[in-house]
């Protein structure tokens, strides 16, 4: 995607093959700030510490965080206990753990002397499916917002929680692809983006991301989606995620649930944008097996932003002291969604059809 007409991504190897470039994304919408990792430490902490994140984008950066860890000793030592930590940055997508493993399918068979190099290698082909896969998600979901557009005259409504934008993937996101395709075709649409407390990834991110690339939208409170959807506002809600089961249940930002909810009672269409890397055959019960991120109170206590200096400053919201819980993610029955928007097609939330599933890498 193209930020003030320049191609940019969010992860981009160095041309030395001793570094990666990322958009520190804790800088957004208030500064384009691109960092240079150099170490699988550089790129754990920007992992753990969300200057990347979004769980595609997860997967790339820790299998090019292997890469670099490998320059320092690469014999099976020293490949298992630097994936095993670099697996720990983040617990709930499951994109970091399914890139590792990728990661060392290609690299155990191999003598420790060309496993750095095949690092490398596997790392960008990982990077470079993924921008094929958004890129298909985006082609298989633009007939929906076609269909819808046929249905009624004006712009399709389109809401989408947190950011499963370009930012949160290598190229393209995975909810925003059959945005940014339609867009691409003509397609009169019109997006609804929730703020997403208590990071903010809709208001600093995707509203970013959507005026970079020109696409009507509007910022929302989290709290004014039902509001919308009782009111025929929203034609239709389009979310990413972390990790779906094998039977559907789908683990997204933290609210998601609630807009599924809000969209089951308003005959809304709920559907998940979701590449093969994000299905955890594994799993079964979202509910019961996912490892949700519980993370710093201080996210909920206080807000980040500009002031009118110019300068980024930090605030409290709440009275000095104040207990908060921060759990990061929630879970979405598969009952409440419509469909997965995957790299192959869209298939139904049921063991059935996601058993006949191919997995990409
Ligand atoms: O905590 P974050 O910002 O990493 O959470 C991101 C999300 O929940 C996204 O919706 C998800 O990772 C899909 S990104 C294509």
């Amino acid at each position: 995607m193209k930020v003030g007409g320049v191609a940019l991504r969010p992860l981009a190897a160095a041309p030395g093959r001793d570094a990666v470039l990322v958009i520190d994304q804790r800088a957004l919408p208030h500064r384009l700030q691109i960092e240079r990792l150099d170490s699988a430490q550089a790129v754990h902490t920007a992992i753990r510490d969300m200057w990347v994140r979004g769980a595609p984008l997860i997967g790339a950066s820790a299998a090019y965080g292997l890469a670099l860890a490998l320059r320092e000793g690469a014999d099976d030592a020293a490949l298992e206990q630097a994936a095993a930590w670099l697996r720990g940055a983040r617990p709930t997508a499951v994109n970091l753990m399914w890139a590792l493993d990728r990661m060392l399918r290609r690299l155990r068979p191999l003598p420790a002397a060309q496993r750095a190099a095949a690092a490398w290698d596997e790392a960008d082909a990982i990077a470079e499916d993924d921008v094929r896969c958004n890129a298909a998600i985006g082609r298989h979901g633009l007939p929906l917002l076609q269909a819808l557009f046929a249905r009624k005259p004006g712009p399709v409504n389109v809401l989408t929680h947190c950011n499963a934008g370009w930012l949160a993937t290598v190229d393209w996101g995975t909810a925003t692809s059959p945005i940014y395709q339609a867009h691409a075709a003509g397609l009169p649409l019109h997006v609804w983006v929730d703020e997403t407390r208590p990071r903010n990834q809709g208001a600093s991110l995707t509203a970013w991301e959507l005026g970079q690339a020109g696409v009507p939208h509007t910022l929302i409170a989290d709290n004014a989606g039902g509001h919308l959807m009782q009111r025929g506002q929203v034609d239709l809600v389009i979310v990413g995620c972390d990790r779906v089961t094998a039977q559907g249940d789908v683990c997204n930002k933290i609210g998601t649930y609630l807009k599924a909810l809000a969209a089951r009672d308003n005959g809304v269409p709920f559907y998940v944008a979701m590449p093969s890397s994000t299905l955890d055959r594994n799993l079964r019960d979202g509910l019961a097996e996912i490892p949700i991120e519980e993370r710093s109170a201080r996210e909920v206590t206080h807000l980040q932003g500009i002031a009118a200096s110019g300068a980024v400053v930090e605030v409290g919201i709440a009275p000095a002291g104040t207990p908060a819980a921060n759990p990061a993610f929630d879970v979405t029955p598969a009952r409440l969604v419509s469909g997965l928007i995957t790299e192959f097609g869209i298939v139904a939330a049921t063991a059935e059809a996601l058993a006949g599933l191919p997995q990409h890498g």
